[in-house]
């Protein structure tokens, strides 16, 4: 109902009474004032004058349910829309949710998390300013299959941004997001699956958004859009643009794995034809990246001119933070 309100009184512009309102929607005048009500908490300035109704005045750039589901053109990422204002880790409320029995589509966003989670068991700074959300899916695959669902994630966020921004995003295998040499958004991955079918994924991302500046342990590493442009931007309508490409890519993986997204995926990959190394055991071994296989695995070109598949695992990357 917050949804539909807000979309009228956005698209009416003027006074919109309260009868017309709950007219148009059949439903009691009273839902209409808690839809009013609930918009207002989530920072709507919305005026209401007796004889004349309500009229919207001004919009907040806050992560809004209603704003990012208004026009929310989506086959499935989005199906459910929770904002939660802090959350100690959002993909840690996705699986408590999946738990329950939540729907694939699912998203759960946050403006702070305390005890956001990276990879590798490392944290995740998430201070206000940024987006931190995660989906909830339910795809018939093998958990094999798994690791190109974040692949297409990471390309979607990538393409947002560039969208979005206008900044040249670009992928560093596997997935984390850089504009120039630091970081703007990383992605987790969690499962819960049989030894052949997964029984939930959870897509973890987290992009610096409007954030000024960072911890000085992170602040070599970590960019965000509006240190990258110079400007505050529209929370609400880049989660949008987000979701609505992860929702076009994990479709195209999900039915296809479209060859023309691995090609994509390899054009913005700013880790291919940079020397990089790795830790195997004790040994460290150094390379150069040359390709990514179909399924998603980088190949490194040794010295020697041999040639080393990697799956999983850090590899350094000389040149980007
Ligand atoms: C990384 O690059 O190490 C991955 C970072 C992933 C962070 C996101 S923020 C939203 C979601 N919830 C979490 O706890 N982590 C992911």
């Amino acid at each position: 109902m917050k949804e539909k309100v807000l979309s009228l009184l956005k698209e009416s512009g003027e006074y919109i009474s309260g009868e017309q309102i709950s007219e148009a929607f059949g439903v009691s005048r009273s839902a209409v004032w808690k839809a009013v009500k609930a918009l207002r908490q989530e920072g709507y300035e919305i005026d209401s004058v007796t004889n004349k109704g309500y009229r919207l005045v001004k919009m907040p750039n806050i992560l809004s349910s209603a704003q990012i589901s208004q026009g929310l053109d989506t086959q499935l990422v989005g199906s459910r829309i929770a904002v939660i204002h802090t959350v100690d880790s959002t993909n840690d409320e996705v699986k408590r949710q999946a738990a329950n029995g939540a729907d694939s589509g699912l998203v759960v966003i946050a403006e702070e998390q305390t005890a956001g989670k990276g990879r590798l068991g490392r944290s995740w700074k998430s201070a206000p300013g940024g987006i931190y959300f995660s989906i909830l899916l339910r795809p018939e695959l093998a958990p094999a299959d798994v690791p190109g669902i974040t692949l297409a994630v990471g390309l979607a966020v990538c393409l947002a941004i560039r969208e979005f921004t206008g900044c040249e995003a670009m992928i560093k295998w596997p997935n984390d997001i850089i504009i120039g040499r630091k970081k703007i958004c990383g992605i987790l991955t969690e499962m819960a699956a049989q030894t052949d079918m997964v029984d939930y994924v959870v897509v973890g991302a987290g992009i610096n958004v409007n954030n000024k500046s960072f911890a000085p342990e992170i602040s070599q590493k970590a960019t965000s859009l509006y240190i990258e442009t110079g400007g505050e931007l529209e929370l609400s309508k880049l989660m949008q643009s987000v979701l609505k490409h992860i929702d076009e890519r994990i479709g195209s993986y999900l039915t296809s794995v479209s060859i023309d997204d691995a090609k994509l995926y390899k054009s913005l990959c700013a880790t291919i034809g940079r020397n990089v190394s790795l830790e195997r055991g004790d040994k460290k071994i150094e390379g150069t990246a040359t390709d990514i296989t179909f399924d998603g695995k980088l190949i490194i070109t040794l010295a020697d001119g041999s040639t080393l598949e990697v799956g999983s695992g850090e590899v350094t990357v000389q040149g980007i933070y």
